[in-house]
C-alpha cells in the first residue's frame, strides 16, 4: 500500500477521551500518512486535499486504535500445568510458592532455556496477540533473578521487536522473587541493583518493574531499587496489593510511576494517591481468575477519584496463562463490572499511558498508524464474545499485516 491513503466506509472508535466512552464516528474517513494519522472525521467534513488520496474500503467495519497489551511476561521457559493440577486440589498460590513451586520454578527453566529457543517460544506467543490486532506489548524480565538470565531475557524481548511488525515496552523486573535459598536484602543490593545498571548500560530497559507482596519483596526494598531507576533516569511500575496490602500503591504514587498493577487490594487512599500522581491502575483479571482471588479492585473508588484503568493479559506460566487481550477485556467487564467503553480504553488509550507513550492508543492527528479493522458492528461486541476473535484485518506503522 502506498504511504498515503484514506480509509473510508468505516466506524471509528477513536478512544480520545470524550464522556461518551468509545469517541465513536459514524461514517468516518481516517487518512494516513508516512506511518502517522494524518486526518479523522465524519467523511462528509473531509478536507479537500486528502479527498484526492488513493483510498480504501472498510466495507462498513469498526476501526480502533491497535490494542496494547501493557502488562506480560511471555518471555520464559517452561510451563506450571502441575502447579494447576495442585491448586485444583486444594493448595492456594501463595501456598505454591513457599513450597518452591511459583515464580521460582519458571526461573529454573528459564535459566535452562536457551536464548534461541526463549525467542522461538515468545514469538509464538507474541504471534496470537498480533493475531487478536495487537501492535505494542510490555514485557518483563524478572525469571531470571541472576545476571545473565535476566539480560538473556531483555535481548529476547528486543528481539521480538526486531523479528515481528510489534512494539515492545521492556520492564527490568530484576526484584520478581527471592531466589531460593538467597537473603533478599542482599538480592536487592548485590545482584538486582548492579544487573539493573548494566541492562540499561546494554539499551535493554525501558521501565523497572517490581513485585512488592509478603513474597516478594517490601516497600523499604522496592524504594531502593525505585531510587536505583530514577538515579538512571528511567521510569518505574510496580505489581502492588495483589494479595494483601503492604503500601507498594502509595510507594508507587510517590515515584510518580507509570502504573501500578493488579491493585485488588488497593485502598481508597490508594487510590487517590494514583490520581494524583497520574499512575495507571492497571487491572489483571486473567491472574485474579487463574488463582480464583476473591477480592476484587476497588474499581468504584478508581472511578470517582479518576484514575486510568488500563486492562493487561498479565501473560506468564504461572498466575495467568492467558494468551488473549479480548479475554482480558471480557473478564474484566464481568468479573469486574468495567464497563465495555472501560475495557477498550484499557487496552488502547490507558495502556499507552501505562507504557509512558502519548504516540499511540487512539486514532488521532499525530498517533502513530498502528490500527485494527473489526468484523462488528458495535464496539461493546469487542468486549461481549468469549474466545471469539473478530479481528479482520490489523494494520502496523501505516502497513496492513499480509494475508
Ligand atoms: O503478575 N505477581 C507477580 N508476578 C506474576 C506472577 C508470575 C508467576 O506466577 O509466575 C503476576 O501475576
Ligand atoms: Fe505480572
Amino acid at each position: 500500500m502506498s504511504d498515503s491513503v484514506l480509509l473510508t466506509h468505516l466506524k471509528a472508535a477513536t478512544m480520545v477521551d470524550t464522556a461518551s466512552g468509545y469517541g465513536l464516528i459514524k461514517d468516518a474517513g481516517i487518512a494516513l500518512e508516512q506511518g502517522q494519522i494524518r486526518w479523522v472525521g465524519q467523511i462528509h467534513d473531509c478536507p479537500a486535499e486528502i479527498a484526492k488520496l488513493p483510498t480504501h474500503d472498510c466495507g462498513g467495519r469498526l476501526v480502533t486504535p491497535a490494542l496494547i497489551d501493557c502488562h506480560t511476561h511471555i518471555v520464559h521457559g517452561g510451563n506450571r500445568a502441575q502447579e494447576f493440577e495442585m491448586r485444583l486440589e486444594g493448595a492456594s498460590y501463595e501456598e505454591v510458592a513457599r513450597a518452591g513451586g511459583g515464580i521460582v520454578s519458571t526461573v529454573k527453566a528459564t535459566r535452562e532455556t536457551s536464548e534461541e529457543d526463549l525467542l522461538e517460544a515468545t514469538l509464538r506467543r507474541a504471534d496470537a496477540l498480533i493475531s487478536e490486532g495487537v501492535a505494542t506489548i510490555e514485557i518483563k524480565s524478572g525469571y531470571g533473578l541472576d545476571h545473565d538470565t535476566e539480560l538473556k531475557m531483555l535481548r529476547v524481548a528486543r528481539a521480538v521487536a526486531s523479528a515481528r511488525p510489534i512494539n515492545v515496552s521492556t520492564s527490568f523486573l530484576g526484584a520478581h522473587a527471592v531466589p531460593a535459598g538467597a537473603d533478599a536484602d542482599s538480592y536487592i543490593d548485590d545482584i538486582c541493583i548492579p544487573t539493573l545498571k548494566t541492562a540499561h548500560a546494554e539499551g535493554l530497559v525501558d521501565v523497572v518493574d517490581g513485585f512488592c507482596e509478603g513474597i516478594a519483596f517490601d516497600t523499604a526494598q522496592m524504594r531502593r531499587v525505585f531510587e536505583a531507576a530514577r538515579a538512571l533516569g528511567l521510569p518505574v511500575k510496580l505489581h502492588a496489593e495483589q494479595l494483601s496490602n503492604i503500601g507498594g500503591t502509595a510507594l508507587a504514587a510517590e515515584f510518580d510511576a507509570l502504573s501500578a498493577d493488579h491493585v485488588e487490594y488497593a485502598s481508597d487512599a490508594d487510590a487517590e494517591a494514583l490520581a494524583r500522581s497520574g499512575s495507571v491502575a492497571v487491572i489483571l483479571p486473567g491472574a485474579f481468575y487463574a488463582i480464583r482471588e476473591e477480592q476484587a479492585p476497588p474499581i468504584a473508588a478508581f472511578r470517582k477519584h479518576g484514575v486510568h484503568m488500563a486492562v493487561a493479559t498479565d501473560w506468564n506460566p504461572g498466575s495467568s496463562p492467558l494468551g488473549s487481550v479480548l479475554l482480558a477485556m471480557n473478564m474484566a467487564c464481568t468479573l469486574f463490572r468495567l464497563t465495555p467503553a472501560e475495557a477498550l480504553a484499557g487496552t488502547t488509550r490507558s495502556a499507552a499511558r501505562a507504557l509512558g507513550f502519548s504516540d499511540r492508543g487512539t486514532l488521532a492527528a499525530g498517533q502513530r498508524a498502528d490500527l485494527a479493522i473489526w468484523d462488528v458492528t458495535s464496539p461493546a461486541e469487542l468486549s461481549y464474545g468469549i474466545g471469539i476473535n473478530p479481528l479482520h484485518k490489523r494494520m502496523f506503522g501505516g502497513q496492513f499485516d499480509a494475508d
